[in-house]
């Protein structure tokens, strides 16, 4: 016998249970932002893999450890999507669509990272996400963020999940403080854990993001972005908290946030949780202003968030499960193709019917209870002779025959 082939580690199959809850989390996310005027957008999963490594930074975990890549069939080097921000201010530009600002793009779909799987972390996983480009404005950092948060609530996740927010100031001010990291951080260099010795060079940044805990006391010394702040950068952080409160979304200061991937500047958030172990951070985001250029395009100044959709649905409730069918059992060969004429009949009025393929009436009607059918619809030779269906009420074993044509209107208005 072959071997049973399986998926791919940090793949998973999402078989109905889960594949509803997925879809009403991506669902709910849709509506609520069609509420704030965002638009659905789909790019492509594979991307020219320069979308990614200009973008994310060279440094990154994403880029260094994570993508996907390879050579497609034309020696092109490929990548599946990692995230989808970078490929939306590509599409933004190939469209031609930093004519018509500000463009409000909502996304949903699989990315991709060769992470190591853990509860709450898959290599193919699944984002909600949106983008809001052109307005440099705090308000729209604001009003995204209030977006990201009524979706939250929209799932029912007002409790237990906290918006935390930081800025990272502008390229001037992130200049001057990530110097003087680079100052302290040099200062204690054999004290750090071996990986933000690495980071020193490459990235100082992300020090403050270690999780190491011999690096916790030198980042809790370490200075702060608030002394090196511009007066420009200072005023957008001012307004941002100011414009947050007005839109009635609490939050707390974590300077601690520098966010994994390099295109952010002034704000960033995370909104986190503590009830899934180690993989916290339900959905996330900032300002990333220089990114559309980047891709080739004019300066247009952005602010977007991704979330993850199986961290949501762990978090959240599934939804109802689906009205139980009915079920048309034919008691007679001869009654086949009438029993197909009730169940279209049911179908195109909108409700949800079900037939058996095979066994005698016992063992469909088994079927029927296994469906927790509220009723049957029954057609003997009798009934076909009469052009009549017996129809069953499965929970009360009331029976009683009425013309085929009156089958719809015995479910009542819909
Ligand atoms: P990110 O922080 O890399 O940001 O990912 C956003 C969210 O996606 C995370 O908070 C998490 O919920 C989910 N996520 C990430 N990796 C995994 C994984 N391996 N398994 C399960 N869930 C995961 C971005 O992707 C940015 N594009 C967000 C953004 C949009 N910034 C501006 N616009």
């Amino acid at each position: 016998m072959p071997d049973k082939l399986q998926p791919v580690r940090g793949m998973r199959d999402l078989l109905p249970g889960d594949q509803a809850h997925h879809l009403h989390v991506v669902d709910t996310a849709r509506r609520v932002a069609a509420l704030y005027g965002f638009a659905e957008w789909s790019t492509p999963i594979l991307e020219d893999t320069r979308v990614f490594s200009r973008s994310l930074g060279e440094t990154s975990d994403v880029v260094a450890k994570e993508m996907y890549t390879f050579a497609d069939r034309d020696g092109d080097s490929l990548t599946l999507r990692p995230e989808g921000t970078a490929a939306v201010c590509r599409a933004l530009v190939n469209n031609g669509l930093t004519q018509t600002l500000p463009q409000k793009v909502f996304y949903a779909g699989p990315m991709f990272r060769h992470e190591r799987p853990q509860a709450g972390r898959y290599r193919q996983f699944h984002q909600i996400g949106a983008e809001l480009m052109g307005p440099s404005e705090p308000l729209a950092d604001a009003e995204l963020i209030a977006m990201a948060r009524a979706i939250l609530d929209a799932l029912g996740l007002r409790d237990g999940i906290t918006l935390e927010l930081n800025t990272l100031g502008d390229t001037e001010s992130r200049a001057a403080w990530t110097a003087a990291l680079v100052e302290h951080f040099g200062r204690h260099r054999d004290s750090l854990s071996e990986d933000s010795r690495a980071r020193l060079d490459r990235n100082p940044l992300r020090i403050l993001d270690s999780k190491a805990p011999r690096d916790r006391s030198l980042v809790a010394e370490a200075p702060s972005l608030d002394r090196f702040l511009t007066d420009s950068a200072r005023r957008h952080w001012d307004d941002l908290r100011a414009r947050l409160a007005a839109f009635g979304v609490p939050f707390t200061e974590r300077p601690a946030i520098v966010r994994g991937l390099d295109y952010y500047g002034h704000t960033v958030f995370e909104f986190t949780t503590d009830r899934l172990g180690a993989q916290g951070t339900v959905l996330a985001g900032g300002r990333y202003d220089g990114l559309v250029a980047e891709m080739g395009g004019p300066s247009v100044p952005s602010v977007g968030f991704a979330a993850g959709v199986e961290r949501l649905a762990m978090l959240s409730a599934a939804p109802p499960a689906p009205a139980a069918p009915v079920v048309v059992v034919p008691m007679a060969e001869a009654a086949q193709d009438a029993a197909i004429a009730a169940l279209q009949a049911l179908r195109a009025a909108g409700i949800r019917a079900e037939t058996a393929y095979r066994g005698n009436v016992r063992r469909r009607m088994e079927g029927a209870n296994r469906l927790s059918a509220p009723a049957a619809v029954l057609i003997g030779e009798d009934e076909l002779a009469r052009n009549t269906v017996q129809l069953k009420d499965l929970r009360s074993g009331e029976q009683r025959e009425l013309p085929l044509a009156d089958l719809v209107r015995a479910f009542g208005p819909r």
